[in-house]
């Protein structure tokens, strides 16, 4: 059973189909890239997925349950955790309070803890601390994101998908506006997700990235998949070339 599922995914914005019909399955373990054109429908697949644009046809499974009435926080709460394209870093808090402040979902066992003991370890703390180490940021707990590269505030945006503890993440351009080694190192840091249980998906621009990466590869243009495979095939295929890569597949091959 595949631990993400669509099938017939659809989602309109007035008469665009920014999705249209879209199967695409990421298996447990594996490391999945979603490459296409800008406006392809790469962010709204996610967005839709996730729960934050409706759909307008198709179904959605995760860990072979239907997902696609089930409301975003639920998801996240079941194991989907995703990046947002646009990076929103809390610029007055620390790189850890901005995680403890994504993974803080208070219920009403938690108020009544911090009402009978006071001061005790917020519950997401130990989640914090793995996901900065996941992503090579132990060091910068205490930091403040004015303190950080570009570089590594990509990887706060990581780490805070991470510290919901997902079975999957899905990666929104982590590596947009880093540099070749940057990318490089986010590419390896990425990887070494799959040794923690932790699959994923990956949309970026960088083809040297995303090719280097990526077990398997699906391609999106005008929302719909036109190719899937393992990078060696996306490289050479014709449709893929013709529609998107051209000169820059030559270039990372
Ligand atoms: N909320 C919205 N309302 C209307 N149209 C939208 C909305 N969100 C996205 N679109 C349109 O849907 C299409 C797909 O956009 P999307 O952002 O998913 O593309 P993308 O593949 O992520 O592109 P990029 O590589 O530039 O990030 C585009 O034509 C976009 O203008
Ligand atoms: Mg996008």
């Amino acid at each position: 059973m595949a631990l993400l599922e669509t099938n017939g995914l659809t989602v309109t914005f007035g008469g665009l189909h920014a999705n249209d019909g879209i199967d695409i399955s990421v298996e447990r373990g594996r490391f999945v890239g979603l490459i296409g054109p800008n406006g392809a429908g790469k962010t709204t697949f996610i967005d839709a997925i996730t729960g934050f644009v409706p759909i307008s046809d198709g179904t959605v499974r995760f860990a072979g349950e239907l997902f696609t009435t089930v409301a975003p926080h639920e998801r996240a709460r079941r194991g989907l955790s995703r990046t947002f394209q646009q990076l929103e870093l809390f610029e007055d808090l620390t790189v850890e309070d901005n995680l403890l402040a994504a993974a803080e979902t208070p219920t009403w066992t938690d108020v009544l803890l911090d009402i009978v003991r006071p001061g005790r370890v917020s519950p997401h703390q130990g989640d914090v601390e793995w996901a900065l180490e996941t992503v090579g940021l132990a060091e910068s707990l205490k930091a403040f994101p004015s303190d950080l590269s570009h570089g590594q505030r990509k990887l706060v945006g990581v780490a805070r998908a991470l510290a919901a503890r997902p079975q999957l993440v899905l990666l929104d351009e982590p590596a947009a506006g880093l540099d070749t080694t940057e990318s490089q190192e986010i590419g390896g840091r990425l990887r070494g997700l799959l040794d923690h249980d932790v699959s994923v998906l990956l949309i970026d621009h960088d083809m040297g990235l995303v090719l280097n990466v990526c077990d398997e590869v699906y391609v999106l243009d005008f929302g719909g998949v036109i190719a899937h495979g393992t990078p060696a095939e996306i490289r050479t295929n014709p449709r893929v070339v013709a529609a998107y890569l051209g000169a820059e597949a030559e270039q990372s091959s």
